[in-house]
Order: C-alpha cells, then sequence, then structure tokens
C-alpha cells in the first residue's frame, strides 16, 4: 500500500510548503512506493544506508585499512553510461529544442511517462531528495528536489550536491526549486501484487532521460547511472540551467573552473570546455611541471558564470564532487585525485583486488595477477577485456582534493580570466590558439569537434561535432545558444574573458601523442596568461595567434623540432576541408544561425587564401 497524503505529511519535515507534499504526494500516488523518506543529509543517514546497500549486494566494502568508508558498485552490463539516445527536451517546438538535440511532443512524453511511472516504486523506498546546486544561500545557486527509488543515488547526490535540510530550509522560505523525478523502473512487486527479489543493480532496458524546459522539470526513468540519475548535474546544472541561463542572462557550462597562482603571486581564473572525458579533472587538478606556478581546484564539470558588478565574468562550481572517470587516473597523470580518493569514496565499475582494493587501467603499470572485474567475473591479463570499464567513475567530495581552492564556495563566485575550449583531435587542431576577439572564440567553441569517447553511448573513437562540449547538455536550440554567448559578449565588453583553443591530443604521423599532457599543460597555459598580462606578442595564423618561437616554455622537455613544428602546423588544404565541413554543419541550423558566425567562418577563408598565398 503506497501511503497517502496525510501519511506523506505527516512524515515530512514540519517546514516542507504545502506546494512540495502537493508534488511529493502526487508522485506517490502514481509510482506506489511502500514508503516515503525524507532525506536530512546527515552522516548517520549516509550510514544506514550504506549498509543497507552493503547488506542488498549493491555496495561491496572495500578493505577498511586500505580504503577507510568506501564502496565498490558494480552496474548492471546494460546501463554504463549517458544514453544519449535516449535522452529529451520536450519543449513545445521542436525549434526550441534544436537540429542537435531529440526533440519530443511534452503532451505525448507526459502520457509515455505516465505509464512507465505507473508503479514504478512499487515495493521500494521513495527517497526525497532536497539539494541545492552552489553554495547554499548564493545568489548564483538554486534549488532542487530529487524525488529517487535508489538509495545509491541518494548516496551520490548526497557527495554531489548540498543535499539536506540547509537546502529544504531554503525552499521553505520560498526560494525557487525545480522538481525532478527518478525512477530506476525496477518494482518489487507487480499489479498483482506478486513480489520479486531485488537486484544489485536495479534498472530496466527502456530509459528516458527527459527535460520540459517551459516548467522547468525533468523525469528519469530507467538507468541508475552517473548523469542519467544524478539529476542535479547534467539534467538540472546543464541542460535545465541552460535554459534558466539564457532567460535570465547567464551561462550555464560543461567546464571546469581552477585558479592559478603565478610565480610573481598574479592570481588568475580559468575556465575550460572539454567534451566527456577530454580531460577537465585531470586539467582542474593540474600539478604544473613549470616552476614556480600553482592551480588550486574549484570545480571539474560544470560551471554557471554570470556578469559580476564589475563587469567581468563571476564563475561558481555549482556541484559539491568530483564523478571522475577512474581509468588512466594514477600517480602520474593527476596524483592529486588518487590521494582524494584515500577514503570515502563510491567506486562504480572499477576493478576490485584480492586485497579488497580497486584497481583500473592505468593505475599502476603492471596490472595485479588476480582481479574481479567491473562484471564481477574472475580477471587475469589474459582476459579479454579490460578489468575496469571506460566509463568505471569514482564519486568523491571536493573538499578531499588537496588542491581545493580556498573559495571554492565563495558565494559570489570567481572572476574569470581565460575561457579555453578543447576536445580530442588527432589532427589540424594546435596544441594552443588565441582567439583573435570574443566573436571568434564563439566560434571557435561553436565548431569543436571531437573524437567520441566511453562517457556516452556510441562509437568510441568516432569524430563527432561538440559544440562547446555542450552537444548533449543544451537544453535549447543551440543556435540560439550560440548568439547568448555573442550577446553575452557584447554585455561584458573589455571585461571579457580572453577566448583560446587547446588540444593535448594531437597525434604524429606514427600514431605518438605529440604532446606529454598532463601537468605539462601549464606550458601553453603560463603562455596563455602571459598573453592575458600583455607581456608577449602572438603570431596571427589561420585557427588564431599562436606562440611565436620561444615564447612557449619548454625547458626540460625533450622535443624535436619535427615535432614541436608538428604541435603547431596548420595544413591550409585541411583547414579548407574543415571549413567546408563547418558550412555544412551550419546548414541544419536555418536562418537560427547567428550572422556573426558565418562572418566568423567568411574570415576564416580567408585567413586560409592568405596561408595558401604566402606558401606558394
Ligand atoms: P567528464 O567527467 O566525462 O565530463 O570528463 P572529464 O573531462 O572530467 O574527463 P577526465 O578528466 O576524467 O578525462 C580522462 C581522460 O582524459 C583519460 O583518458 C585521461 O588519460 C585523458 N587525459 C586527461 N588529460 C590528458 C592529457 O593532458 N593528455 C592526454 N593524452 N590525455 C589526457
Ligand atoms: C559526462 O559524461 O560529461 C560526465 C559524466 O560528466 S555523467 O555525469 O555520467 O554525465
Ligand atoms: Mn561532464
Amino acid at each position: 500500500m503506497a501511503p497517502d497524503a496525510a501519511t506523506i505529511t505527516s512524515n515530512a519535515p514540519p517546514n516542507a510548503p504545502q506546494s512540495l507534499l502537493d508534488w511529493v504526494s502526487s508522485v506517490a500516488e502514481l509510482t506506489r512506493p511502500d514508503q516515503v523518506y525524507w532525506c536530512d543529509g546527515s552522516e548517520a543517514e549516509r550510514d544506514r544506508l550504506q549498509r543497507q546497500l552493503v547488506a542488498s549486494g549493491t555496495f561491496v566494502p572495500l578493505n577498511p585499512q586500505l580504503r577507510p568508508n568506501s564502496f565498490l558498485a558494480r552496474s548492471d552490463p546494460a546501463d554504463v553510461a549517458r544514453v544519449e539516445a535516449s535522452t529529451y527536451i520536450c519543449s513545445a517546438t521542436p525549434e526550441d529544442a534544436g537540429p542537435t538535440n531529440n526533440w519530443a511532443d511534452p503532451a505525448h512524453m507526459r502520457t509515455t511517462l505516465a505509464g512507465l511511472f505507473a508503479g514504478s516504486m512499487r515495493g521500494r523506498v521513495m527517497y526525497v531528495i532536497p539539494f541545492s546546486m552552489g553554495p547554499v544561500g548564493s545568489p548564483l545557486a538554486r534549488l532542487g528536489i530529487e524525488i529517487t527509488d535508489s538509495a545509491y543515488v541518494v548516496l551520490n547526490m548526497r557527495i554531489m550536491t548540498r543535499m539536506g535540510t540547509p537546502a529544504l530550509d531554503r525552499i521553505a522560505a520560498g526560494d525557487y526549486w525545480v522538481p525532478a523525478v527518478h525512477s530506476v523502473g525496477y518494482p518489487l512487486v507487480d499489479e498483482t501484487g506478486t513480489n520479486r527479489p531485488d537486484v544489485p543493480w536495479p534498472c530496466n532496458p527502456t530509459k528516458y532521460i527527459t527535460h520540459f524546459p517551459e516548467t522547468r522539470e525533468i523525469w528519469s526513468y530507467g538507468s541508475g547511472y552517473g548523469g542519467n540519475a544524478l539529476l542535479g548535474k547534467k539534467c538540472y546544472a546543464l541542460r535545465i540551467a541552460s535554459v534558466i541561463a539564457r532567460d535570465e542572462g547567464w551561462l550555464a557550462e560543461h567546464m571546469l573552473i581552477l585558479k592559478i597562482t603565478s610565480p610573481q603571486g598574479r592570481e588568475f581564473h580559468l575556465t575550460a570546455a572539454f567534451p566527456s572525458a577530454c580531460g577537465k579533472t585531470n586539467l582542474a587538478m593540474l600539478r604544473p611541471t613549470i616552476p614556480g606556478w600553482k592551480v588550486d581546484t574549484i570545480g571539474d564539470d560544470i560551471a554557471w558564470m554570470r556578469p559580476g558588478p564589475d563587469g567581468r565574468l563571476y564563475a561558481i562550481n555549482p556541484e559539491s564532487g568530483f564523478f571522475g572517470v577512474a581509468p588512466g587516473t594514477s600517480e602520474k597523470t593527476n596524483p592529486t585525485a588518487l590521494h582524494a580518493l584515500s577514503h570515502d569514496v563510491i567506486f562504480t565499475n572499477v576493478a576490485l583486488t584480492d586485497d579488497g582494493d580497486i584497481w583500473w587501467e592505468g593505475l599502476t603499470d603492471e596490472s595485479p595477477a588476480h582481479l574481479i572485474d567491473w562484471r564481477g567475473h574472475d580477471w587475469t591479463p589474459d582476459s579479454p577485456g579490460p578489468a575496469a570499464h571506460p566509463n568505471g567513475r569514482f564519486t568523491v567530495h571536493a573538499s578531499q582534493a588537496e588542491s581545493i581552492a580556498d573559495d571554492w564556495e565563495d558565494p559570489r563566485g570567481v572572476p574569470i580570466d581565460v575561457i579555453l575550449f578543447g576536445g580530442r583531435r588527432a589532427h589540424n587542431v594546435p596544441l594552443i590558439s588565441e582567439s583573435y576577439d570574443w566573436e571568434h572564440g564563439v566560434f571557435v567553441g561553436a565548431t569543436v569537434s571531437s573524437e567520441q569517447t566511453a562517457a556516452a553511448e556510441g562509437t568510441v573513437g568516432a569524430l563527432r561535432r561538440d559544440p562547446f562540449a555542450m552537444l548533449p547538455f543544451c537544453g535549447y536550440n543551440m543556435a540560439d545558444y550560440w548568439a547568448h554567448w555573442l550577446a553575452l559578449g557584447r554585455t561584458l565588453g573589455a571585461g571579457a574573458p580572453r577566448i583560446f583553443q587547446v588540444n593535448w591530443f594531437r597525434k604524429s604521423a606514427d600514431g605518438r601523442y605529440l604532446w606529454p599532457g598532463f601537468g605539462d599543460n601549464a606550458r601553453p597555459i603560463e603562455w596563455a596568461l602571459r598573453r592575458v598580462a600583455g607581456e608577449l606578442d602572438a603570431t596571427d595564423a589561420i585557427s588564431g595567434r599562436l606562440p611565436r618561437p620561444g615564447d612557449l616554455d619548454l625547458d626540460g622537455l625533450e622535443f624535436s623540432t619535427e615535432d614541436l613544428d608538428a604541435l603547431f602546423a596548420l595544413d591550409p588544404d585541411a583547414w579548407a576541408a574543415e571549413a567546408n565541413l563547418t558550412e555544412d554543419y551550419f546548414v541544419q541550423f536555418g536562418d537560427k544561425l547567428p550572422p556573426e558566425l558565418t562572418g566568423q567562418l567568411a574570415a576564416l577563408r580567408d585567413r586560409i587564401a592568405r596561408a595558401r598565398a604566402a606558401v606558394q
């Protein structure tokens, strides 16, 4: 028997407003849980849920000597990443969603969802999670309530958002909040009352991740994994927030945020947009290999930015934790992340060692002789697949990173000096290149392509357009989003951040990465900051402004002249081919395409023509 509205009200925190009680009751009425539980965010609650998930087999407790208060979850092998093909923007018209989103008619989708959610929580607890994206009470923060039937989601939300009583208190005080409903779609009792046992990772082959931008609602069905289920993250902080930001004159972006301090003590703040699994977490925790520079972490995935009273752009990290890609994280590539993972971590889809610790590809040079792989099977180095899933992840509180900035929770945010756009590009895109101006920077962001990673289902390695790293995350028409960026640049004027494009992933003809990456990424960033500081001239080129020979600090690196040339080589023919592809790509946006971008494409072609003339 699902609890009725009176029971729900009597069990709710006393300050829960009537509108919230009504909504929770209506969702319970639809989904028919056994119980409704209001999360307070306390440690006692966390401990209770952890014990429960251990008992039910969802959590494998790790060796407390090696990894205190940490757990491993193994997902269903059919629920390992975001499902972009099942992600919908249900705006009033298809034009509002734009050609890069899946659109669904809102009325039609509501009918579909009503069918799927009917009784979907039978036999389960329905958790009500009040949360704040951003420091509670910050003028840049926003509130939400996620309803979920997954305790795993509750525990992840507790790390990733400010979850619990303080958020509910703001809602009780009348602050705006976004409703978000999540069900794994695995009821334990069917309509006839027949029970079935739970499984460690309940989910449903049918999946719908849906967004209603007009009413600012989220409904997610069938998946328990990451961005499909932790609705504060991609669904709210990017898709719904991008719509709110458009309406209110700010930006919700798929960007890391960091503070970088020069040897002279000058502080800069930088944001960087890279597609999923292209190095945001690594860059956010960068340890510069050039002496005297220091990086502090503010965020590794999402930035909310708004013009401040002084005309500069201020950013907050709406999240409070990192849901980072585990494979490839090592003492060499990202010691800061590795140290943060020493306790209080939820690992998902990594391998288990014989002594009850975790392992993944890249953690150590040699793999252990025996492991339990992410599917729960015995694994040896001779086994066919990897031991950890390539999209295996860790969930850890941001405060556990030794690099966390002292001002990471500053309610005003931090003023941004530089924005980077990047992606995985084996060819054509140079290590670093500065945009000529804001408008050119928006063109660069709009034309980012990247080789697909394991963060979403699809063909890994395929080159795809991922404008602003927002392809799967923009909640409205991408062309309107570009127009919004252009308009914001006009508002900011001289206070606007400078925009650069970077590429850590360029390869030689024989398939080697040309650039060492990781800590050495501080070198091109140093060049960018010295440009901002007005210390250096640059060379005008096809892609933008490039470092003059000798300006990029390569001290201590072994670099052949050929490799260095190859890192910055701009082949006019290859760029002409890209320009043609961009023209084709733009066609789908019709007359919504901002004319400034057409102008930028023409300017690019002029630069290509001039470069051709120069070599002839
Ligand atoms: P999401 O959390 O999916 O949004 O992604 P993210 O951008 O935070 O990805 P993350 O930092 O976890 O990217 C991890 C992948 O990028 C791993 O495969 C790393 O090895 C690789 N990577 C990160 N930095 C570098 C670099 O400087 N050079 C090279 N070659 N690979 C890098
Ligand atoms: C991404 O895919 O960009 C992520 C991971 O940050 S998830 O939260 O699963 O979307
Ligand atoms: Mn991401």
